[in-house]
Parts: C-alpha cells; sequence; structure tokens
C-alpha cells in the first residue's frame, strides 16, 4: 500500500544554487513549504530581486518501509527550473513553474542519511512559458506549492482517468482508465478493483479486471438514483481503485461528478441547461508572500468569488493553479477555465515543445475535476500560429475529449482552431479606442472578432482591466465609472444569448513588473484589493446574485456633497437585487426601481437615482446643508435592507475580522484578517489612512508588516499557525480608535 505524507517542514534555504553536499545545517535558515524565496514589500520594490538561483535542502533518513519499494517526492510546483539531487546526484529536471513532477529516489536512497537538495531559478528563463517577453504579473520564486513523500509498492497506480457518459440519463455510466506505473519493469500479475461511492463513502457499485501491465479501464454502467453536479447542488461522487499484485498493492481515491458542460454557438450549457457564464479572472498571487499561500488561503480565493463575488466561473489566467483552489471549485460548485502557462509572447521550438508539454501536464493533473468545463490551449493574447495550436487542441482533445477547447486572444479574425473563441474585448465603454465609436450598450459583434460568415461558440474572458484601472481609495465619481463599465460589458453579455458568457479582468489587485500597473508595480484592476476587501464594482457581480441567496444593496457613493466635481453625489447607483430602493433625504424619499432602461439584460439591474428622480437643488446644490441619507430596500413590497450615510462620519470602531477563528495547528493553517475603520453608521471611512498596528500572542504568526497602514479605510494580513494548539490572541491598535482584539484558536 501507498503512503504519501506532507514533506513541507524543515528545508534548509539559502541564496544560491550551492548543490553540494552539506555535512551540517547548522547557521542556515529553516523554512517550511510552501514557501517564496524573497518576501516582498506591498508595492514599489525591485522585482529583480527574486529572479536568480535559490537552493532547499533536507536530509531524508533512511526507513525500513523504503526497502525494495517506490520512494519518490513529488512536488506541486517550484518556481522555476527546478532541479532535484539526491545525495548530490542530479534526479530530475523540471522548467515549468505551473505543474506538479516527481523526482523518483529509489534506486539512490542509502541506508542512512540522504541528501536532498533542490535549486530552482527564478530568474525568467526566455527558454520556457510564459518567459521570453513582457508579463504583466509577477512569477515568484520559491518551492510555493506543497511537497510530498510518496512511497508505493513496485507496482503502483500512476494516475486515475474518469470519464462519464449518459449522464443525462435516467441510467448513468462511468469509467475509469488505470494508468499504472512500474519503473523497474517488473513481471505481474494484478487484479484491479474500482468501486464507486457517493461523497460519504457508500459504495453503489464495484468492478473488477486482471492486468499484466497495460493500462485497463474499468467502468460502470446503470447506474441509478445519480445526483447531477451543478451550481446549487456540486454533487461529488468517488471512485477508489485497489491495485493487488505479487509485489504488493495500492489504492488511490479520485473525487468526480456527473455533469455536462458545453458551449454551442447559442450559448454555454450546463447539464443540458442554459447558463450564462459570469466570471473574473483570478491570478494566484498574495501580498508579500507571492505565489506562497497554502490550503485554506487557496480555498478561501475560491469561496469569495462564490459566495461574496456570486460569480459562477473563474478563469485561472494565466497558468494552472492549485488543487487546492480546484478542489474547492467542485466542492462548491464554481465552474473553471484552466489555461496553460503564457502571456502574448510565442518562443522558438522548444519553447512550443515545452507548452505542448504543458497542455499534457495541466490536463492529466486535472482531467477528473467537474468544475473545469473548458482547457485554455493557447498562450493568453499571443498572436496565430497554425502549427503550434493545431498541436495544443489535437493534444488536448486526444487527452480529454469531453471538454471543450478555447484559446484566449485579442485579436479579431484569428484562427480558429479551438472549440470555443473566446475573446478579450476591451472596447466597450472605451470611445477613444480605435474603432470604438460605437454605442455603450454593445460588445464587439461575434462575427466582427472571428472574421467568420457562422455563428461558433462565443465567450468574452477579459474585459475592464488595464482600460479603466481604479484603486479602492479612488475618487467616487472614477468608482462609480468603474461600476458602470463592468455593469455595461455583463448587460451586453445578457443580452446576447450567443454570448455564452463574460469574465471580467480582474478578480482582485495584483503585484505586477514596472511595465504594467501604477509604477508600484501594482496593477489596480481588480474589483477587489489585494487583500480581497471589495471595491464598488465586486458588487456589480454581486448584486447579480438572488435575494433568496442574499439582499445586496450597496450605494456607490461615500455620501458626500463635495467629493465628485461640481458636487452632489447623482447620478447615485445603487448596486442592488431589490425591487426598489427608497431613499430618504430630509422630508424628500424617493422610491425608485431598477434600470431597465440603461441595464436592460442584467438579472438585477441597479437602482440609479439621478434627474429623473431628483432635482439638482434636491441633492446636489453647494451652499445647501448637507444631511443623512438613508436607503431601503424592498422585495415583494417588504422591507428587507436598510443602511444610513451619515452627513458627518467619524471614527467610531476599527473592526478586525478573521475569515476563521478555528486554525489548524498543524499544516501551517493560515486565515485571512480584515481590518476597517468604520464611521457611527458602520460604513468604512475611505480616506482615513491611519496607520494600524497588529500584534499577536499564542502560537502563530503575522505574515508581513505589522504597521499597516489603511487604504481605502481598510487593510488586511494573513495570519500562519506556527505547530502548536491554544489560543491566538490578536490585537490591533490605532491611536484614533479603541484597541481591538480577537481570539482564535488553533486546534
Ligand atoms: C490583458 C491580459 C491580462 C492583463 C489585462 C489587463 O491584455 O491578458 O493579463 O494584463 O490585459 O487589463
Amino acid at each position: 500500500m501507498r503512503s504519501i505524507v506532507p514533506y513541507n517542514e524543515s528545508w534548509a534555504f539559502h541564496h544560491g544554487d550551492g548543490q553540494h553536499l552539506l555535512t551540517s545545517f547548522d547557521g542556515r535558515t529553516i523554512v517550511s513549504l510552501p514557501h517564496t524565496a524573497v518576501e516582498l514589500p506591498f508595492n514599489y520594490f525591485d522585482e529583480t530581486s527574486y529572479q536568480r538561483a535559490f537552493t532547499y535542502q533536507k536530509l531524508l533518513r533512511w526507513m525500513p518501509e523504503f526497502d525494495g519499494r517506490e520512494v519518490s517526492l513529488v512536488f506541486d510546483a517550484a518556481m522555476a527550473d527546478a532541479v532535484v539531487y539526491l545525495n548530490g546526484v542530479e534526479i530530475i529536471a523540471h522548467k515549468d513553474g505551473y505543474t506538479p513532477f516527481e523526482a523518483r529516489l529509489s534506486d539512490g536512497l542509502l541506508r542512512g542519511d540522504n541528501l536532498i537538495t533542490v535549486t530552482i531559478d527564478g530568474s525568467e528563463n526566455p527558454a520556457i512559458p510564459p518567459f521570453g517577453g513582457a508579463i504583466d504579473y509577477l512569477t515568484y520564486a520559491g518551492i510555493y506549492r506543497e511537497v510530498w513523500l510518496k512511497v508505493t509498492d513496485q507496482v503502483s497506480i500512476e494516475n486515475l482517468k474518469i470519464e462519464t457518459s449518459d449522464v443525462l440519463s435516467e441510467e448513468k455510466a462511468a469509467s475509469v482508465r488505470v494508468d499504472l506505473a512500474n519503473p523497474q519493469g517488473v513481471e505481474f500479475l494484478g487484479t484491479l478493483t474500482a468501486s464507486l461511492a457517493d461523497i460519504d463513502g457508500n459504495v453503489l457499485a464495484t468492478t473488477s479486471a486482471e492486468t499484466t501491465g497495460d493500462d485497463v479501464t474499468l467502468a460502470f454502467t446503470g447506474l441509478k438514483g445519480i445526483a447531477l453536479w451543478d451550481l446549487v447542488n456540486p454533487e461529488l461522487y468517488q471512485i477508489t481503485v485497489e491495485l493487488r499484485t505479487s509485489h504488493g498493492a495500492d489504492k488511490v481515491t479520485t473525487q468526480f461528478g456527473f455533469r455536462t458542460a458545453e458551449f454551442t454557438p447559442e450559448g454555454f450549457l450546463l447539464n443540458g441547461k442554459p447558463l450564462k457564464l459570469r466570471g473574473l479572472n483570478r491570478h494566484q498571487s498574495f501580498p508579500y508572500v507571492g505565489y506562497a499561500a497554502g490550503r485554506s488561503a487557496q480555498e478561501r480565493d475560491a469561496d469569495i468569488m462564490k459566495s461574496v463575488l456570486k460569480c459562477n466561473m473563474v478563469r485561472t489566467s494565466h497558468y494552472p493553479q492549485s488543487k487546492w483552489f480546484l478542489d474547492r471549485c467542485d466542492r462548491i460548485g464554481l465552474l473553471v477555465f484552466e489555461e496553460i502557462p503564457g502571456w502574448q509572447h510565442i518562443g522558438d521550438q522548444e519553447w512550443q515543445h515545452e507548452s505542448i508539454r504543458n497542455v499534457r501536464r495541466m490536463i492529466e493533473r486535472d482531467w477528473n475535476q467537474p468544475s473545469i468545463v473548458i482547457w485554455g490551449v493557447r498562450i493568453n493574447e499571443s498572436q496565430d500560429n497554425h502549427t503550434f495550436y493545431a498541436e495544443t487542441n489535437r493534444l488536448a482533445r486526444a487527452l480529454d475529449p469531453t471538454r471543450q477547447t478555447g484559446g484566449v486572444r485579442y485579436i479579431t479574425d484569428s484562427e480558429l482552431l479551438e472549440d470555443v473563441y473566446t475573446m478579450n474585448d476591451f472596447i466597450l465603454g472605451n470611445e477613444e479606442l480605435p474603432g470604438a465609436n460605437r454605442p455603450r450598450t454593445a460588445l464587439r459583434p461575434q462575427q466582427e472578432s472571428t472574421g467568420l460568415s457562422y455563428k461558433v461558440p462565443y465567450m468574452i474572458t477579459e474585459f475592464g482591466g488595464h482600460m479603466y484601472p481604479t484603486k479602492i481609495y479612488d475618487q467616487e465619481a472614477r468608482q462609480a465609472e468603474h461600476v458602470r463599465r463592468h455593469l455595461e460589458v455583463l448587460n451586453a453579455a445578457y443580452g446576447d444569448r450567443d454570448i455564452s458568457g463574460a469574465i471580467g479582468w480582474c478578480m482582485f489587485d495584483y503585484n505586477t513588473h514596472k511595465d504594467f500597473g501604477s509604477g508600484d508595480r501594482i496593477c489596480y484592476h481588480g474589483v477587489m484589493d489585494m487583500f480581497r476587501e471589495p471595491k464598488f464594482a465586486a458588487y456589480a457581480y454581486a448584486s447579480q446574485c438572488e435575494p433568496s441567496d442574499e439582499i445586496v444593496m450597496k450605494p456607490v457613493t461615500f455620501w458626500a456633497r463635495g467629493e465628485r466635481n461640481i458636487g452632489g453625489v447623482l447620478p447615485l447607483i445603487v448596486l442592488t437585487n431589490c425591487d426598489e430602493v427608497e431613499l430618504t433625504y430630509g422630508s424628500i424619499t424617493k422610491r425608485v426601481g431598477p434600470d431597465y432602461e440603461n441595464f436592460p439584460h442584467l438579472p438585477h439591474p441597479p437602482v440609479v437615482f439621478d434627474h429623473r428622480h431628483f432635482t439638482a437643488d434636491e441633492l446636489g446644490t453647494w451652499g445647501l446643508k448637507w444631511i443623512d441619507g438613508s436607503f431601503t430596500g424592498y422585495v415583494g413590497g417588504a422591507p428587507v435592507a436598510h443602511l444610513t450615510m451619515v452627513a458627518d462620519p467619524l471614527p467610531t470602531t476599527l473592526e478586525m475580522v478573521p475569515d476563521a477563528i478555528r486554525l489548524k495547528a498543524r499544516d501551517r493553517d493560515t486565515t485571512r484578517v480584515i481590518l476597517r475603520a468604520l464611521d457611527q453608521a458602520g460604513q468604512r471611512l475611505p480616506f482615513l489612512n491611519e496607520t494600524i498596528t497588529v500584534s499577536i500572542s499564542g502560537p502563530a504568526k503575522i505574515i508581513g508588516p505589522t504597521s499597516i497602514p489603511l487604504q481605502g479605510g481598510t487593510a488586511g494580513f494573513w495570519i500562519e499557525t506556527t505547530g502548536l494548539t491554544g489560543d491566538i490572541r490578536l490585537e490591533a491598535t490605532c491611536a484614533r480608535f479603541a484597541p481591538v482584539t480577537v481570539t482564535l484558536a488553533a486546534v
């Protein structure tokens, strides 16, 4: 039987690529994984600081269970150009920074201490994707995902590929292809048993077969009473395969779901039913630690997409992301567009071969995840290249005939080798773009993008972003325009049945190279800031959910007379899924319904108060007294939401909110903690740029600085457990507020 255990603790880490034998780890920096080679400040840094070589080392002591068996280290990912040495002898080199690799140690293990050395190189190796040109994101060096020590018998299960069929019939079918690993080429006769179970482990069917080494496919047919995987009930099942041979045994369990997903010229269908895809692009980066965020941070991002932003799709721009993230998408019902590493640039033949290998690695890693509904097999926004992309598509279809391919472009008339024309359409709302003198209600017509005379499956994979960068502390008028642009594209996508959906750029702000962003190494393109705290534009997405899911009512205003040019707060967008919103301002009361005039296609158009409802004198005039405004949302005639925006906001409460208060003591569990400066009515104070000092006691540490400036009245940080159980006490202090404490537990 296999054992697979985390191998993340106590790595000796140093700068440079010395892969020499060590006699002692004394005086070395000891780190745990996931690890970032260089911790960066929030912004204004030199990204070349991590673009060099680093070495990780660890002693692997011989264990009796290694005897005569297969021993390896599985790296979920390392950035980049990783080379693994066992006792000074090179075992494997893996250049790509986003996909897993396995270092087989069996042949070289000594019956004593074994030195594992991993060298990585964070320089942007032009020989591999995404490098060779400029890229608008950072590729932080480090062994930034987990490593596992895997021990199996001589013959073991290498991978499982599950396919479902007859999914929409009463009686469904599933098959599992079992790929075997037999590195020593031993002869054997084996029995494979596969059992299909629900998520609680109740076995629904079993089947078995014999094998002498070839890969075997086991089938289940006539499956009754199976629930579909969908967005509301993402029902998962599991298949466990057991292998028994004269050389031992193995057992692997994989989760999957029964669902169909199809992009058609008339839009996207999930389980045969039309579904408009509404999503955001996600990078895998975090402040300070770059890519090196572990399980809970990855899972939390998926949760935020689903339950805060109410999206139904995420694009893993621009590379395969953490398994923790994808597993969570499976579990919560969030669709995924996953793509190979790359950004605009296509390198030489060998570079392209590496990219083709990435297609294989991505698909073989993730083909069982029901959340993934499309493979991106083109370098994001690259030019056409027939030979290269014919091959990425051929390979993707050969590996996984169950999913369609896409390839994200911004060029029009691009050769459609994929199944879906996936287009970055930045045109709407940008009159300054050449050819963009078109109404603000329209996206580029599909046939203008594709250059084809017939309709094809079509999806918008980016919009917004660099066309209208907006900071969480930007002025109100800019944020309102940011909101409007996101709404307009969503509205246009909803208004055209043939567009499968629209995925905005992007979920949160991210660190980037000097060639992009605002000069401080940040692209302020998110609908959230880097701590995943919502800007107003986040509610453009959130407010599209049904009120039965959550009532959303977010006025896009700081409620001040003199914040906007000329003064006043009109036009005032309220992002809401209420039927009506009532605004009370002194003796004036106006109740207004959704703005179907400007946003006819949105599931929930915003309520917009403007000259149609108020005279400029009523809400705008400079020189009048400014007073509180209150908003009440109504659904079915009943009040369901209420908030007041005060005319004289004062620092009243410092809020400190962790995502979780029970953390795992082991495995370096983390949680995000959000700080907010609130006024007497509980609204964020957008211009309170005080510094908050945070301190911690107990078995956890703060990641990043402990002196944190508020930006837009908010800030955040992550804490990480250090191994012991017990209470963790967090304190935040700031001269303008009473200190606040939160107690968490490491269990
Ligand atoms: C796109 C690109 C993204 C990001 C975005 C900014 O062209 O694919 O990675 O740079 O622009 O709007």
